[in-house]
């Protein structure tokens, strides 16, 4: 596995690399079904929702079953090669899938569409259609094209699309927290990262339809929300009919006022953009919840450096101590990147003692994956051996799972305010909520009335690595 582990199972972004199956509108409602599974980032899942929409207004409802879907859509990842094998693996299966069952479509969207543009049509016949992520308003017409046996392609990129006016379908929903895309693609040029190639240039959505999608949310019963863009301290919205400049902070707390009932997240954090501003404003307000995830990628400057990333070692660390200063008891996490170009042991153990010193509470960790086309691919060679690489990311998930231990076993005896999300996994006589500091903490009903998307105060009792377990402290 790439990924070598995770250490909070439970956490949305998780789902990467993971197939996800539509919820069940009413299958029966609609003459057409499709089916749509998504791999990646929370940006890709939430586009999936949009298209899911797009697909309705078009007469689609959805499936589970892709066996029985007339268009099958993989929305996809390239973030690493490994995310790319799985989707390629899927396409074979849908093919043969496809040979079953005459006149279905296989279409593929989002970031592995735009790299390889026409490639899994033309030349390796996996597709029918290819979609990026700019380009979802036109898959009516794709469909239309492919149903009539011509190339359904279009694989351009947008100044300003931000499917704002789209009312995204909830997919797999528990009807309690929802993602809300606030911006698309990135400026930012990390060398390593294939992003800015797949999702084009930044750019922000009308801050008001943000709030408006927010207030439908709350109004449906849902009770947080979590605002997404690739660094969403660069958010930055012009009205210039009414003289307005948004920015990520005054976001914030428009989106907070709309109710204290609902939670307010955000990602990601860009270490060198996060600003005072924002950290004040999640201190103002209870709802805006004490956790930020501001991925360090690596502690070395000089690997810094060749990341593009733009911040030092120190910079980095000055940040985690404003955070502190200013939000106490704030929840922070991180992205660590494992044998990045030329990295040495050196360097290896300035990212272990960053980790330390920033006391990850959790962390995504990989090893580096070249990939085609990115400054570091160009410039730099892949030159760390794979042994090494894993050798060191076992060492940052090992640091990692011990220091997440000691921040869960800390927390007993506390209590929070938990937002119940449905059923514990293991059990239908257990809840599971996560507090403000994204912890997942699970605790008995026992005889209490409450609902999913009800607020608990919990007790904190024991802890694993991942999870809280706790008890209702009754009003
Ligand atoms: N925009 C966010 C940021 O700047 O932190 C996250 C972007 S990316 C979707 C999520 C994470 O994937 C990155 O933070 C990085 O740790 C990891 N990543 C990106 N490119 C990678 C590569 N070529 N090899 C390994 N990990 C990579
Ligand atoms: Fe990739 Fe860097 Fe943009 Fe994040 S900020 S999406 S890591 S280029
Ligand atoms: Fe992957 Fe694209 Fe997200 S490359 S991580 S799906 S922006």
């Amino acid at each position: 596995m790439e990924t070598l582990e995770l250490n909070k199972k439970e956490h949305d972004e998780l789902r990467q690399g993971e197939a996800f199956a539509p919820f069940a509108i009413d299958e029966n409602a609609f003459e057409k079904k499709f089916y749509i599974e998504s791999y990646g980032c929370a940006m890709n899942f939430s586009d999936s929702e949009i298209v899911a929409s797009i697909l309705q207004d078009q007469g689609f409802g959805a499936t589970k079953k892709f066996e029985e879907a007339d268009l099958v859509l993989v929305n996809t990842c390239s973030i690493r090669e490994k995310a790319e094998q799985t989707v390629r693996k899927r396409l074979t299966e849908f093919k043969k899938a496809k040979q079953a069952k005459p006149g279905m479509l296989v279409g593929i969207l989002g970031c592995m569409a735009e790299r390889l543009k026409g490639k899994l049509l033309e030349e390796e016949k996996l597709v029918d259609i290819v979609v990026g992520p700019d380009a979802y308003r036109t898959l009516p017409a794709l469909i239309k094209d492919a149903d009539t046996g011509q190339k359904g392609v279009n694989v351009l990129l947008s100044r300003d699309e931000t499917y704002s006016d789209i009312s995204p379908v909830r997919l797999n929903s528990n009807g309690v927290t929802a993602f809300v895309s606030i911006m698309r693609g990135c400026n930012n040029m990390c060398s390593f990262c294939v992003v800015p190639f797949t999702r084009g240039r930044e750019r922000s959505r009308d801050a008001f339809s943000i709030v408006k999608e927010c207030e439908e949310l709350f109004a449906n019963g849902y009770r947080e929300v979590t605002l997404l863009g690739q660094n969403v301290d660069s958010y930055h919205w012009v009205d210039e009919q009414k003289d307005i400049i948004v920015t990520f902070a005054k976001l914030l707390e428009m989106v907070a006022i709309i109710s204290p009932m609902l939670r307010v997240r955000f990602s990601t954090s860009h270490p060198k953009d996060i600003t005072d501003e924002v950290l004040y404003t999640i201190a103002k307000y209870e709802n805006i919840c004490k956790y930020i995830h501001l991925p360090v990628q690596s502690g070395s400057t000089r690997m810094l450096q060749l990341m593009n990333r733009t911040y030092t070692r120190e910079w980095y660390i000055s940040k985690v101590d404003r955070i502190k200063e200013i939000i106490p008891g704030c929840g922070i996490s991180s992205d660590v990147i494992a044998g990045f170009c030329t990295e040495t042991d050196d360097d290896h153990k300035d990212t272990l003692s960053i980790m330390e010193y920033s006391q990850y509470d959790m962390s995504y960790m990989y090893f580096y994956s070249e990939r085609p086309g990115t400054l570091a691919a160009r410039r730099f060679e892949d030159d760390v051996p794979l042994e090494v690489k894993k050798k060191r990311l076992d060492e940052i998930v090992k640091l990692q799972n011990k220091m997440s231990f000691q921040s869960n076993i800390s927390d007993i005896g506390k209590t929070f305010k938990v937002l119940i999300e449905g059923n514990s996994k293991k059990s239908e006589s257990d809840w599971a909520g996560r507090n403000s500091q994204n912890k997942v903490i699970v605790f008995s009903k026992g005889s209490h009335n409450f609902n999913k998307g009800d607020y608990a105060i919990v007790r904190v009792n024991s802890a694993t690595g991942a999870t809280l377990i706790g008890e209702i402290i009754p009003n």
